[in-house]
């Protein structure tokens, strides 16, 4: 076998050598985050003594961690290191009820760079490539995390970040773009947009290399990106609370994502009695971070159904594969690659005093364009009044929404018990996109 690794002592590690390497790290992980005001606190109201976590099987005697922990915490409640040491923070969206915090030290900057350019030189990128960025920066992780990566590998890298879809495909021509990141829905806007502008991207771009994350999607929409824009795509999972992409992700055999064994620990667990599934199964994964110093989290429940692809890898390498994400334990959504929960919606419609006690968020798809509606009902008084009160109101709600959410809902002002009952009950999300 001629696998080409970016790290071949790390990918290609036997599973005993990273079995044993899981079992160190593990360890030091567990020393280390009892240090932090979270763990110290939930490791005493639990009775466990670090003394008896003595092998890697011991870890299902440890609590899971989940975000509602990371929000009670916020903002610094899991730090296992000086201020001085950090030099990175990346925020999900929310205001402070709902938000949660991710903190990096150089170390842990280094090593997510690592893990993002191991994932990246496996699919083939290589120097002398032309790299465009198309996810969010900023708070995001989506951006800086591949950004490292790829300057890491040596990719000459274009930061075009979200949006503006024409500059991006006039920068994808000008600098002959081969690899590309894209949100899938992204891609199938920009798809749109090259359709309108009469290019084939076959003919007029060099691309070779799309990596596709951040949101659920189907094989029929990698297909179909594949096809269009001439390229091998690539799933490629993460969050935030494990540094961000580069968890998960596909070799060129497209057979499910490597899951970096020797930085995380996976477990799959049944979404209800978090007990175990057997490999192969559906379930929720756990994860537990191995090599970061400033903020370690053990077994974190991502609320990601997935399942382990039983079986080797062609490319050789031992780390374990996940499938597809096939949905979320949840009711978190994504829109345009975004993550919201119902209860931010009804936070900031429940702020203003002229909303009536009902809504529903519509999600779906308009000329490729991923639109989120939201129909609110308002209260008798102001639906009375006249139109430009009501403009004004509509108006008003969307920007708050957008505040809190960063994507811009089409809001609906209902009158009152428009909306639909049943049991008394509204259902509050309609998903009508098919991915
Ligand atoms: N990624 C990149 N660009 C996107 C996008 C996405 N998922 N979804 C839409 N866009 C583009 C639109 O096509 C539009 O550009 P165009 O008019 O030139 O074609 C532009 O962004 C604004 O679209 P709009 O629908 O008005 O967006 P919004 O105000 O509701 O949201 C975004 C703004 C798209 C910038 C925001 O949702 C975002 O930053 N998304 C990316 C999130 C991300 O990177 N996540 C990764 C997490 S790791
Ligand atoms: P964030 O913390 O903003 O990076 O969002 C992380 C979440 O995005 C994950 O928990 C998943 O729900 C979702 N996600 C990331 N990558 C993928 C992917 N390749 N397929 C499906 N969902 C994904
Ligand atoms: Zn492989």
């Amino acid at each position: 076998m001629n696998t080409e690794c970016w790290n071949p002592e790390r990918e290609l590690i036997t599973r005993d050598k990273l079995e044993a390497l899981q079992e160190k790290l593990f360890l030091e992980t567990v020393q280390r985050a009892s240090r932090s005001p979270f763990y110290r606190k939930k490791f005493e109201e639990t009775g466990i003594s670090i003394k008896d976590i003595k092998s890697l099987s011991d870890i299902t005697k440890l609590p899971f961690t989940t975000k509602q922990d990371l929000r009670d915490w916020y903002p610094y409640g899991f730090l296992t290191v000086e201020k001085e040491k950090l030099v990175r923070l990346h925020v999900s969206s929310g205001t402070t009820g709902q938000a949660t915090a991710v903190f990096y030290t150089r170390k842990d900057i280094e090593s997510w760079a690592e893990l993002m350019a191991r994932c990246m030189y496996m699919t083939g990128a290589r120097p002398g490539d032309v790299f465009q960025n198309m996810t969010g920066y900023g708070l995001f992780t989506g951006g800086l995390g591949f950004h490292y990566g790829a300057e890491k590998i040596g990719l000459l890298t274009i930061p075009s970040g979200a949006g503006n879809s024409k500059r991006q495909i006039q920068l994808m021509r000008d600098f002959g773009t081969n690899v590309i990141h894209i949100i899938p829905s992204y891609a199938l806007r920009l798809m749109d947009v090259l359709n309108e502008m009469g290019i084939n991207p076959r003919e007029s771009l060099d691309l070779r290399i799309g990596y596709l994350g951040a949101e659920p999607y189907s094989e029929e929409v990698r297909q179909r990106v594949q096809e269009f824009y001439g390229i091998k795509a690539f799933n490629s999972y993460g969050l935030s609370e494990m540094n961000g992409p580069g968890v998960a992700f596909e070799c060129t055999y497209q057979q499910g994502m490597h899951l970096w064994e020797d930085a995380y620990i996976m477990e799959i667990v049944d979404q209800h009695t978090l007990e175990p599934v057997p490999e192969g199964t559906l379930g929720e994964l756990v994860l537990t971070t191995l090599s970061r110093e400033g903020m370690p989290l053990i077994r974190y429940r991502t609320k990601d159904l997935t399942r382990i692809i039983p079986g080797q890898c062609p490319c050789g390498r031992p780390h374990r594969r996940i499938d597809r994400i096939q949905g979320r334990s949840d009711d978190m959504f994504i829109i345009k690659g975004v993550n919201i929960f119902p209860v931010q919606v009804e936070q900031v419609l429940m702020s203003i005093p002229e909303v009536g006690t009902n809504y529903r968020i519509i999600l779906k798809k308009e000329r490729e364009i991923d639109q989120m509606i939201v129909q609110v009902e308002v209260t008798d008084k102001v639906f009375v009044e006249d139109m430009r009160h009501l403009q004004r109101l509509q108006k008003k709600i969307a920007s708050e929404l957008r505040s809190e959410l960063l994507v811009t809902p089409i809001v609906e002002l209902v009158e009152p018990n428009a909306l639909p009952r049943s049991n008394g009950k509204v259902q509050r999300l309609i998903d009508m996109r098919c991915n």
